[in-house]
């Protein structure tokens, strides 16, 4: 029976890692995203069933509190989260997941505790292994749970955005890596639980303080590198819990996670012109939030209203939608999408244009866009629309800013100089929605696209804007 149990539980896990690599493989790809979610809770679902039944075969006599334990649990988790995902706003998506990394790390430290008090010191290098692996997951999981508590608290504006700059941070932080790690040098030669319990607890406090730490001293223009970041850590937490509990599968999936956030996080990196070294230090982004530039003078703009747009893109032969943040605020992805459907019904050729740090987090355009139902093959990322503008009769800037503004590429000293923009300025016509003159982007930074003579504002909320020029149409 027992070997029965652990063939199922090896071929259950073999399966559910397979369905975890297919589901990053096809997360990649908007096409296959959706097919990429399905097989992730497949594979989340085997690898529950799978613990679940494991557990209550070694509970014996305690099965039904086992069971109890699992139902209630298990309601009280699903309640909740059904509850959080159908609630959640769009916008304050980066702040949820930030939440739920906090709950990786949590679990990583109880995991650690767990798994210190229930096997106490033998004098064996097994057991000195296997309190490096409680003194690794707790310094990862407690580093995870407050950077990620207070990236939570930054993101939702419950706390200032502003990096806080203590001095001498960075030896701070050095300081205390050290100390957790000689405090894990110190852990892996005790015996019992009193001798151990004491380098733990210095462990777990240091390494709290320095995830709070950490974050706290990075500004709010590099808090999604953060998330990412934080999202990396947790996938770590959670690899460490998986050493300690003996459970490959949890190893073999905090590794993707750990892996995919810190590549994900050099993608956002490259995206927003920042390294990811100057991120981890913290300090930077104050001056974003702040914002350069203000002082310019890029002279005036000119306004159109609906029916000028509406008579543009009539004329137009070939359209590009550059969407940014502001669509997201104005929910205006639905008349976006039946606007560039009316168009190609039309003849016109519409395209959409994507940075890839448009909005507030990673594919947030490709998700309103997909939410919307704009076939995949009319959105083209930064790089395979960026030398097309030329061509390009009419572009749509709508509620984007820091991503199509030129002064990243023309002012060296612009918070946002060197970051990849939509070069929409090469097109004939730019028609920019934005709600008022003066507003600037989420850098802080004015954008003299604005001001271009090919450039005409259209002003007002998208939503409405959109919705007058399909009117027009
Ligand atoms: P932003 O630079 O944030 O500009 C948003 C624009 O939308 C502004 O011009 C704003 O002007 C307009 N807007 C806001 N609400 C609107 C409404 N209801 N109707 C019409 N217009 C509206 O947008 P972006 O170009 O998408 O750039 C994203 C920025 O966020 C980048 O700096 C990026 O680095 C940063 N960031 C990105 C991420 C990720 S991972 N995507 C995460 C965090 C931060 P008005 O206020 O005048 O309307």
């Amino acid at each position: 029976m027992e070997n029965l149990l652990s063939s199922f539980q090896a071929i259950a896990y073999i399966l559910a890692a397979l369905l975890f690599i297919l589901a990053l493989a096809g997360l990649s790809q908007q096409k296959s995203a959706a097919r990429g979610n399905t097989l992730g809770i497949i594979g989340m679902a085997v690898a529950l069933v799978v613990v679940i039944v494991v557990a209550l075969a070694g509970s014996g006599s305690h099965l039904l509190t086992a069971i109890c334990i699992f139902v209630v649990t298990i309601a009280i988790g699903a309640v909740i989260g059904v509850w959080r995902a159908k609630s959640v706003q769009m916008t304050e998506m980066p702040q949820l997941v930030a939440m739920l990394h906090s709950f990786v790390g949590a679990a990583a430290v109880l995991v650690g505790f767990n798994s210190f008090l229930a096997t106490p010191g033998a004098n064996t290098p097994e057991n000195a292994y296997h309190l490096g692996e409680v003194g690794l997951a707790v310094f990862i999981g407690a580093v995870t749970l407050t950077g990620s508590i207070v990236a939570f608290l930054k993101l939702s504006a419950k706390i200032s955005g502003k990096p806080l700059t203590l001095p001498g941070r960075n030896i701070l932080n050095l300081v205390a890596c050290i100390a957790c790690i000689a405090c894990i040098g110190w852990l892996i030669t005790t015996r019992g639980v009193e001798a151990g319990l004491v380098p733990l607890v210095i462990i777990t406090v240091v390494s709290l303080l320095l995830g709070a730490h950490l974050v706290l001293a990075i500004g709010g223009g590099d808090m999604p590198v953060v998330v990412s970041m934080l999202n990396s850590y947790s996938g770590w937490a959670a690899a460490m819990a998986g050493f300690t509990l003996g459970n490959d599968l949890l190893i073999i999936t905090g590794a993707l996670v750990g892996s995919s956030g810190a590549y994900l996080s050099y993608i956002m990196c490259k995206g927003m012109n920042r390294s990811f070294i100057s991120v981890i230090l913290g300090g930077f982004g104050e001056g974003a939030t702040k914002g350069g530039g203000e002082a310019k003078d890029y002279g005036t703009h000119t306004e159109i209203d609906a029916e000028g747009a509406a008579l543009a893109l009539k004329n137009a032969k070939r359209v590009v939608i550059t969407p940014g943040y502001g669509m997201a605020t104005a929910q205006a992805q639905f008349p976006v999408a039946d606007l560039a459907r009316k168009l190609q019904a039309m003849g016109v050729d519409v395209k959409f244009g994507i940075h890839p740090v448009a909005g507030r987090m990673p594919g947030h355009m490709n998700v309103l866009l997909a939410e919307a139902k704009v076939p995949y093959d009319s959105v083209y990322e930064m790089d395979e629309i960026n030398d097309d503008f030329g061509d390009v009769d009419v572009v749509l800037v709508i509620g984007a800013n820091d991503t199509v503004n030129p002064s990243a590429l023309t002012e060296p000293d612009s918070p946002i100089a060197g970051m990849p923009v939509l070069r929409v300025w090469e097109a004939e016509q730019v028609i920019a929605f934005k709600r008022k003159m003066g507003n600037a982007g989420y850098s802080g930074v004015v954008n003299p696209l604005f001001y271009n003579d090919n450039t005409d504002m259209l002003l007002g909320d998208a939503k409405a804007s959109v919705e007058a020029i399909i009117a027009a149409l």
